[in-house]
């Protein structure tokens, strides 16, 4: 993920809106280091134009060895040769100018590039992302959200995926692939101090297209045998094993939606175009924030956007006060594809449902928007940046 830096949030806004989705900012270098701390998916951060130089090339020097993965980009509103020659001297991979901002998605792609090439085959040392798929409502999409989110997100083996069913009384995750596990997140249960991914792994079901899943009881009275300690713990030692563990949940903030809820990294609140569940998921996100669950890092996933009941997506984001960020259609091929074991994101790739559930991972995963040849696109000013601080690690 992409983090900014600048004391000025209206310059840390546009330069969020210039770099892919799940970006982050901060206000200050050592808010910075707290950010970066406790996350292991950051690959660039840009110093913005308005924290004073000798700040900004500080920063560089602690990263450049502390977290040599990271790429630092320095924007300044003037780039002269001082600038230049001193931030070569710090590490700063590049230097762009405040006027050139298209060029930053270049920069940007350079630095995933580099990032995932460092991490090897497979990443380093696993820090996955839990990414909670939740609303107040039943019935809106969720566990399809879940499914092809996470069948999206493994594109095909490309990262490690597990899909955990918390809807422990009526899951119906591993019914949707079409898988019929021995194993559930049931037989856990008691082992919540001693867990680890050597008892876990026999219980996950694989599917054939790389989504590990972790399936819920198959009868609902097993939920009163599943504290939310083992909740944490499942969640926690899945995310040291997994790039991504997707967490389907019940209609309600029972206590292990809640376990989970504490855990989670991002969390894709879904919502379609009717009164009663806009009100729900207004009155969620107001216990979210009381709970500090997911501090921007929620996306609001609108289902059956093109509903014509009377209600826009304009309408929607006033009134729960947060950006739409990804719109699925109704379609019937959703159903039919879910009905035929073959979620949409696989029977359908070409759908506009698929479309968007793709939009969904960028947002998740945090990369940008378009394939990353090696940036060929950028103007010529990006093009002898890059020359000048080609070779520097
Ligand atoms: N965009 C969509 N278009 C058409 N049908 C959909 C769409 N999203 C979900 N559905 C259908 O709606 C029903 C409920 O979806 P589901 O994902 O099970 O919701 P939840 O998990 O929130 O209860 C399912 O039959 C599903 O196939
Ligand atoms: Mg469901």
């Amino acid at each position: 993920m992409p983090v900014v830096v600048d004391p000025d949030p209206a310059a840390a806004e546009k330069l969020l809106a210039a770099l892919p989705p799940g970006g982050h900012s901060v206000p200050a270098a050592d808010r910075l280091l707290a950010w970066l701390a406790i996350r292991s998916e950051e690959y660039v951060v840009l110093l913005g134009p308005s924290l004073p130089l000798e700040e900004a090339l500080a920063v560089c020097e602690t990263l450049r060895t502390a977290r040599p993965t990271i790429s630092v980009l320095l924007v300044r509103s003037l780039v002269d040769t001082e600038v230049l020659g001193r931030a070569m001297h710090a590490g700063v991979r590049e230097v762009l100018a405040l006027d050139d901002l298209p060029a930053l998605e270049g920069a940007v792609g350079r630095a995933y590039e580099l990032w995932t090439a460092l991490r090897g085959p497979g990443g380093a040392a696993h820090h996955g992302r839990v990414v909670t798929v939740f609303s107040p409502k039943g019935g809106v999409g969720k566990t399809t959200v879940a499914v092809n989110l996470a069948l999206a997100l493994a594109d095909r083996g490309a990262r490690q995926v597990c899909l955990v069913d918390l809807d422990l009384a009526f899951g119906d995750v591993a019914i949707t692939l079409q898988l019929f596990p021995s194993h559930s997140i049931e037989h856990a249960a008691g082992a919540e101090q001693s867990l680890d991914y050597a008892l876990l792994e026999p219980l996950l079901t694989r599917h054939p297209d790389g989504v590990a899943v972790l399936a819920a009881p198959s009868l609902p009275d097993a939920l009163d045998r599943i504290s939310t300690q083992l909740v944490g713990a499942v969640l926690h030692t899945l995310a040291g094993q997994f790039d991504f563990v997707v967490v389907d949940t019940a209609p309600a903030f029972d206590e292990h939606t809640l376990a989970a809820l504490d855990d989670t990294d991002d969390l894709v609140l879904v919502a379609t175009l009717d009164v009663p569940t806009l009100k729900n998921v207004k009155i969620a996100g107001g216990t979210l924030d009381t709970l500090r669950i997911a501090e921007g890092r929620r996306h609001l996933v609108l289902n059956r956007a093109d509903d014509a009941v009377g209600l826009g997506a304009d309408q929607v984001e006033g009134i729960l006060g947060m950006p739409v960020a990804v719109r699925l259609p109704s379609a019937m091929e959703v159903a039919a594809s879910t009905n035929a074991g073959r979620p949409i994101v696989l029977a359908r790739p070409d759908h506009a449902v698929t479309a968007g559930l793709r939009q969904l991972v960028r947002v998740v995963a945090g990369e940008p928007a378009a394939p990353l040849p090696g940036g060929s696109t950028r103007s010529r000013k990006a093009d002898s940046r890059r020359r000048l601080f080609g070779g520097r690690r």
